[in-house]
């Protein structure tokens, strides 16, 4: 369920008018609905027992007003970086609801995040546990730790996109959990607290969910009966989100919700919980203006003004992202494909998409964009990246402004022997 619907045959963000809004900030632009943001979060939260850990994934989209929106409903944050540590805790986001991911965490980024008093690092290797060790003891810490374990279980999710098979990067391979555990207690610089599973993103079947999950409360018996006080079980992100309406639909957060908890019910463990793209992805669109209707040999093709450097998910996943006018659902009578101005082939958003009759001028929406868009949006071309609004009922701000092209290049230096 979002907030863009159409009223009066023209596409709102919630009570505001998205053609209006598009005449006062330019295109293309982001624009992300606080409502559904909220509800989304607390749709999800609400899935849960009393006590769960909600830390919603900064990656997805670190917007400071998307933070400090889902920061006054009390989520907590998963970061992987100093950068994104340092996001959460200027959208205010207590240092005691961020859990720290990823598999590279570097020394400096580490003492940011000791000092800084954050609830837990997911670990992800034996390297850097000695890394975390060495900079906790430094700095007269413990540091508050889960290991990621990699369950070897398949998501059946787009490869680029899958993280819980033995093939991939992260965690620890599940069979030597307990070795490594045990190093880790005997280090007097951590502290053993959980364990930690993610196994992809974009995962529309709970099965791969309860065989990753089963691995892991497994595990936290036996690491139990090893002695260590496993307290909390993190269990990632990952659940997929409804990208085009002939999809079937994924399962929701109720169901999500009691896979977990058969699964991990028995144990007295606190719930950690990191949601990203369920929160964000249906809650922001990406709108733009039509440049050019081009009649081609074979393919009409729709010109618009965003592009692969903005919105690179169709690119690099083969993503489907739907498509619809903003002036008129219309008869969708037409076929395009709809193709940025970047000199690639692959900067192409959608083929044959159904679409009414456009023409230079017309305004398009990007649906389901909120989520892995901006945040991953480049200046390939020399194109500065969309802005982004969020709306509130009526009102909307433009909470990251476009950058001008001017001070794109004026981020380039010359050295010396280049200058004058
Ligand atoms: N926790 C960890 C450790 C993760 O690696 C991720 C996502 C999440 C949580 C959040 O997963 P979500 O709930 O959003 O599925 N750029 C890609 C998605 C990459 C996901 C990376 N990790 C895309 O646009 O599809």
């Amino acid at each position: 369920m979002n907030h863009f619907e159409y009223r009066g045959g023209r596409l709102h963000a919630e009570d505001v008018d998205l053609a209006m809004l598009a005449e006062e900030v330019g295109t293309p632009f982001y624009c992300y609905s606080s409502a559904t943001l909220e509800r989304h979060y607390r749709v999800f939260s609400g899935a849960f027992p009393k006590g769960t850990l909600v830390a919603y994934s900064v990656k997805a989209n670190g917007n400071l007003a998307v933070l400090k929106t889902l920061a006054r409903l009390g989520a907590g944050a998963d970061v992987v970086s100093g950068g994104e540590l340092k996001k959460a805790l200027a959208a205010g986001i207590p240092a005691e609801r961020i859990v720290y991911s990823g598999v590279g965490k570097t020394a400096r980024e580490m003492r940011l995040a000791l000092e800084a008093g954050i609830y837990q690092f997911n670990v992800e290797s034996e390297p850097e546990l000695e890394a975390l060790n060495t900079e906790a003891l430094a700095l007269g810490l413990s540091a508050p730790i889960s290991f990621r374990v990699n369950p070897d279980v398949d998501a059946g999710t787009h490869a680029k996109i899958t993280t819980g098979t033995a093939e991939t990067k992260f965690g620890i391979p599940w069979q030597r959990a307990r070795t490594v555990y045990a190093r880790a207690g005997a280090m007097k610089g951590i502290e053993v607290v959980g364990v930690d599973v993610h196994i992809g993103s974009q995962i529309t079947d709970l099965q791969p969910f309860a065989a990753a999950f089963a691995r892991v409360a497994t595990l936290v018996t036996e690491l139990r009966a090893d002695g260590h006080a496993i307290a909390r079980v993190d269990l990632g992100g990952g659940l997929g989100v409804p990208y085009a309406r002939d999809n079937a639909p994924p399962p929701d957060p109720a169901a999500y919700g009691a896979v977990i908890a058969k699964v991990t019910g028995g144990l007295n463990a606190q719930l950690i919980l990191e949601p990203g793209r369920l929160i964000a992805a249906n809650a922001g669109i990406l709108v733009s203006r039509v440049i050019y209707v081009k009649e081609g040999e074979a393919k009409r093709f729709l010109i618009i003004d965003a592009g692969m450097n903005d919105l690179i998910r169709p690119a690099m996943y083969d993503a489907r992202h739907e498509i619809v006018a903003v002036e008129g659902p219309g008869s969708a009578g037409e076929r395009y494909d709809v193709v940025g101005p970047v000199c690639e082939t692959s900067d192409c958003f959608a083929r044959d998409c159904a679409l009414p009759a456009m023409k230079s001028g017309d305004l398009v929406a990007i649906l389901s964009a909120g989520a892995y868009g901006r945040v991953m949006a480049s200046a390939y071309n020399a194109r500065p990246p969309a802005p982004e609004v969020l709306v509130k009922g009526g009102h909307w701000s433009i909470v990251r402004p476009r950058m001008s092209e001017d001070a794109l290049v004026e981020l380039d230096r010359l050295p010396s022997w280049l200058e004058g």
